[in-house]
Parts: structure tokens; C-alpha cells; sequence
């Protein structure tokens, strides 16, 4: 049982999410207590102890609910139901009250989109054009010419519908042909998700992360997507289409208000952190509502796809504070089970990029999410062909590996599997290349491990940190320097050249750094850092 830590600074305890470091945890991945080669709850609460030593507040789970897993979890056949491999609602209920304990809070993953072709409401609406469920799902007839209802194509590839040969008409998936997307029209299946969100709420989940929460609701017309244009996403480029119907439509901030009112109803609201994976800021700050009635946060997917560079960045940041309602939230991550790893993608694996990337996320205006790993700079791994289990990278292999690279085993220690198995166990993924691992940057006081432990802290212990505006001051090529409220100042350089940033009239200390070896240093007119060096600095003036 983890040591319960002293309550962080949370004048608001109904807006904890507000100051809180919230860690995602693929529980596939993360810690394997029954050694048949797959993470499971067990596992996960065995290793609170690490989660509460670092810090965090609250864990983001990715699904665990009953799946055949087509899509490891995001094909839902029961959303009341753990996947028995994880293990029970027992060992849920028991993870929550173990957390909870430790003041770490758990939110689940909801996927409200689609659910699994084996889910029973799917084999009952399949099994008749006139079964009671039938509606409950988006079917439609062919063509005159034999041909799908219109030219939606999958995330996933190839077209978003498939034909049911007995009935003859096609089924809507956005994603893989065993992810039938649900007919969120339905009032039946809108009541339906009312009762799972108070199944699991008043089970004292916190919140959910809301999987595609922008795709629920498609053209009540079926109209076809435009073509993409050259101006468009590179991705949109590539499937050949803008997706403007088969998601992203107005109708679908109707569920979000309805979900935020039934959160309000318990105390603390339960949180809503959409997976708002839209291409522009300005869709992104829609999915807030009007500050307060839609979702509490949204992820930022332009930050994610961003390059490391401080321009870009910073442009984001600014372009999100002033688009944003007021009242509202943002949220900041880099590295999730569906993308590259910051360690990879950002940073190349050079550790001293790491840490000035981590650095940067504990302390922009927002609620940082570290996906397991990232606290140790975990890089991907390269995977062969015969390697892949991710339907997604055996499909585009090899332009694209899939998600498999960030998806390998929690490393905990030196020994056998890294600690995430038993010896003598094959872990269900490969463990990645890096040699890195728990215990031995635990034992290391100048590791990322380390670095992200204590700036979790000074977040705890600064308000400004927590709370303080956001400003960015005047700083040259590759530099982002900002204020956070009134007397904290954070510098970093993202170029491979010394730089430096003014601070006219400053007095103060750098409270941490990427360079713990200049903690306590003080910090005048003129604050210099190395290459890819970052601080934190109190300052006053
Ligand atoms: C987003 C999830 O994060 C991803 O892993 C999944 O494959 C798709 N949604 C479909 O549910």
C-alpha cells in the first residue's frame, strides 16, 4: 500500500483537474501480476507506490473493459464488464479505493463512437432489419449500383462501410470493419450511456477520457465528404477527402452538454477529457462549449503534431490561450498509445532534449498528461513486419508501423523482462531497445526520472504554477521564455546554440533546471542557457 502523501494545494477540490499532473496508463503495458504476458489491474496497483512517489493526481486508464480486441480495448463488447485478462470489478473497485488512498485519482476511457461488432446490441441489430436495436447503428442501403451508401473512408483505411450480405444493406465504421459506429441520432442509445457514465461514476471513477468524442454523430443525410484540397492536413491529403460529415458535425456538442450535466450531478464533477483529435485550434476550443458546459478539457492535437521548436510551440500555446472561452482549461501532452513517443518524435532520444521537453510540459498554463514512460524518457521501439499486432500498422506497413513502437512494456528494473514479467514469460509486445528503466533512475538523483519527480513538486508547492497567466516574454531565435503569474519565470532553449534571454531588472534563483547542478544559482538581468537547456526561475521584476 503506497505511502498517502500530504494533500496538494487544492483550495478548489471541485477543480482539482485544474491542478493536476494526470498520467495515462496502457494497462496492457504497464505491469503484469499473473504472468501470462499481459498487464493487468493487479499488476497496476502493485505499482502505485511508483505513481504516488512521483506525484500524480489522477490516472487516465485505456479501456479495460470486455473486448475481443481488435483494437486492444477500443471494441467494446460490455462497457460494464473488466476484460477478464485484466482481471475483476473487484480488482477495479479495488484500485480505486487503493489510489484514491494514496490521493491519486482513476478515469477510465469511454468509447461512445463505436463498439465492438460482438457487442450484443450489434448482434441484435444485425440480426434483422427490423430488430429493435437496429437503429441503434448507422446502416444504410447500397448504391443503385451495388456500391457503399456514399464515400466515407475509415481512419483505419479502405471504405467506412462494410456490406452485411444477409440483409444486404451496410454498416458505418469509421475505424476497423469490428468497430460498428453507433447511431448517436438514437435517443435509445443516448439513455444507454447515461446509465454506463453513472455506472462507473458512482463506482467513484473520476472522469472519463472520451475516445473520438468529435466523431460521435455523423450527417443525419449521409451526405458524401468533399475532396481534399492542397491546403488541407496532410492526412486528409491522403485518404483523399475533408471528413466534414462522418464526424466533426454541430449536432455533436448536444452529447457533450448532456454528459456535463449528468458530471454535475456528482461531487466533485466527474471530469470529461475529450480525445478532440480535430486539425485546427478554433474546432478545438468549440469542443469547450461556452467555458463551462461541455468538455473540461480537450486534447490539443496540433501541440502534439507540432515539431520541437520554439516558435512553433510557443504559437500554439498563445493561439490556444486566446482561443479558448474563458473559464475554460487546456491540456497539454506529448507522447500517448496512439503516437510516436515525445522521447522519439521530439526529441530524437538526445536525453538532454527530454528533459527540456518534460520540463516544458509541467509548466505551460494547463494540466500536463504523461503517458507511461515519458517519466523516463522511454523512446520507441523499431519493429519488423512479423512483430506487428496493431491492425493499423499491419495494414500501412511499411510507410507506417502502427502504434505497436509506443506500446511496448513498462521497464521497471534489470531483471528478466524488465520487471514488467516473470522471467521465462513472453511479454504479449516486445520491450523496447533502450536500456532505461524504473529502479535505475530512481537510484539516480540526476535522472529524467528525478527531474520530472521534482517538478511535479515545485508545481505543487507554486501557485503561480498552478494557476499563474501565462506570458510570453521577448527571448531570441530558438528561445521560448514565459511568465506564469507573478513571480515565476520559465526559459528554455530549443536550439543547438547558447542563447539568452533578458530579464530586465530581475532578481531571483533558478528553482530547477534540466542542469540540476544550477538549481539555487541566482539569476539576474540576463539569464544564459546552454543548448537545449531549461529553467524555472523565481523572479521578481
Ligand atoms: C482513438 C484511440 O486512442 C485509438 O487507440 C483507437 O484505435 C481509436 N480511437 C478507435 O477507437
Amino acid at each position: 500500500m503506497p505511502t498517502p502523501r500530504p494533500a496538494a494545494p487544492q483550495p478548489d477540490q471541485a477543480h482539482w483537474w485544474r491542478s493536476a499532473v494526470l498520467y495515462q496508463v496502457y494497462v496492457r503495458s504497464f505491469a503484469d501480476s499473473d504472468d501470462d504476458g499481459v498487464g493487468d489491474l493487479r499488476g497496476l496497483v502493485a505499482r502505485l507506490e511508483h505513481l504516488a512517489w512521483l506525484g500524480v493526481d489522477a490516472l487516465w486508464l485505456s479501456p479495460v473493459t470486455a473486448s475481443p480486441n481488435a483494437d486492444w480495448g477500443y471494441d467494446v463488447a460490455d462497457y460494464c464488464a473488466v476484460l477478464p485478462e485484466y482481471g475483476t470489478i473487484d480488482d477495479l473497485d479495488q484500485l480505486i479505493a487503493t489510489a484514491g488512498a494514496a490521493g491519486i485519482r482513476v478515469m477510465l476511457d469511454l468509447v461512445p463512437n463505436h463498439t465492438s461488432d460482438r457487442h450484443p446490441w450489434f448482434v441484435e441489430s444485425r440480426s434483422s432489419v427490423d430488430s429493435e436495436r437496429r437503429d441503434w447503428y448507422v446502416w444504410a442501403d447500397p448504391q443503385p449500383d451495388g456500391s457503399a451508401p456514399n464515400n466515407w473512408v475509415s481512419s483505419f483505411g479502405g471504405p467506412a462501410w462494410s456490406l452485411d450480405p444477409a440483409s444486404g444493406q451496410y454498416y458505418l465504421h469509421n475505424f476497423l470493419p469490428e468497430q460498428p459506429d453507433l447511431n448517436w441520432w438514437n435517443d435509445g442509445v443516448r439513455n444507454a450511456f447515461d446509465d454506463i457514465c453513472r455506472f462507473w461514476w458512482d463506482r467513484g471513477v473520476a472522469g472519463f477520457r472520451i475516445d473520438v468524442c468529435n466523431m460521435m454523430i455523423k450527417d443525419a443525410a449521409l451526405r458524401d465528404n468533399p475532396p481534399a484540397t492542397e491546403d488541407d492536413p496532410f492526412i486528409m491529403q491522403m485518404f483523399g477527402q475533408r471528413p466534414i460529415y462522418n464526424g466533426n458535425r454541430p449536432e455533436g456538442h448536444d452529447i457533450l452538454r448532456r454528459w456535463r450535466t449528468l458530471a454535475g450531478d456528482y461531487a466533485p464533477e466527474r471530469v470529461l477529457l475529450g480525445e478532440t483529435n480535430v486539425d485546427t485550434l478554433e474546432n478545438l476550443a468549440a469542443y469547450y462549449g461556452s467555458g463551462d458546459d461541455e468538455l473540461h478539457m480537450g486534447f490539443n492535437f496540433p501541440f502534439i503534431e507540432a515539431p520541437f521548436e520554439a516558435d512553433a510551440l510557443a504559437d500554439i500555446v498563445a493561439r490556444t490561450e486566446a482561443l479558448l472561452p474563458s473559464g475554460a482549461w487546456p491540456v497539454w501532452t506529448g507522447s500517448n498509445h496512439d503516437v510516436s513517443r515525445l522521447a522519439t518524435r521530439w526529441c530524437e532520444g538526445d536525453p538532454a532534449k527530454v528533459r527540456l521537453a518534460l520540463l516544458m510540459l509541467l509548466t505551460v498554463r494547463g494540466t500536463p498528461v504523461l503517458y507511461q514512460g515519458d517519466e523516463i524518457g522511454l523512446t520507441d521501439r523499431v519493429f519488423e513486419e512479423h512483430e506487428l499486432l496493431d491492425p493499423v500498422g499491419v495494414r500501412f506497413w511499411p510507410y507506417y508501423p502502427g502504434r505497436d513502437p509506443e506500446r511496448t512494456p513498462m521497464p521497471w528494473d534489470d531483471g528478466p523482462n524488465a520487471g514488467f514479467t516473470s522471467a521465462g514469460v513472453t511479454p504479449w509486445l516486445p520491450l523496447a531497445d533502450a536500456p532505461m528503466h524504473v529502479a535505475g533512475q530512481r537510484a539516480e538523483p540526476g535522472s529524467v526520472l528525478h527531474l520530472v519527480r521534482d517538478t511535479i513538486a515545485l508545481r505543487r508547492r507554486t501557485p503561480d504554477l498552478l494557476a499563474g497567466a501565462y506570458r510570453r516574454l521577448p527571448a531570441g531565435d530558438g528561445l521560448w521564455a514565459w511568465r506564469r503569474g507573478s513571480a515565476t519565470v520559465v526559459a528554455l532553449n530549443l536550439s543547438a546554440e547558447r542563447g539568452e534571454v533578458a530579464l530586465p531588472g530581475a532578481t531571483g534563483a533558478v528553482v530547477i533546471g534540466t542542469d540540476r547542478a544550477r538549481e539555487g544559482s541566482p539569476v539576474g538581468d540576463a539569464l544564459a542557457l546552454d543548448a537545449w537547456e531549461g529553467v524555472v526561475v523565481t523572479s521578481r521584476g
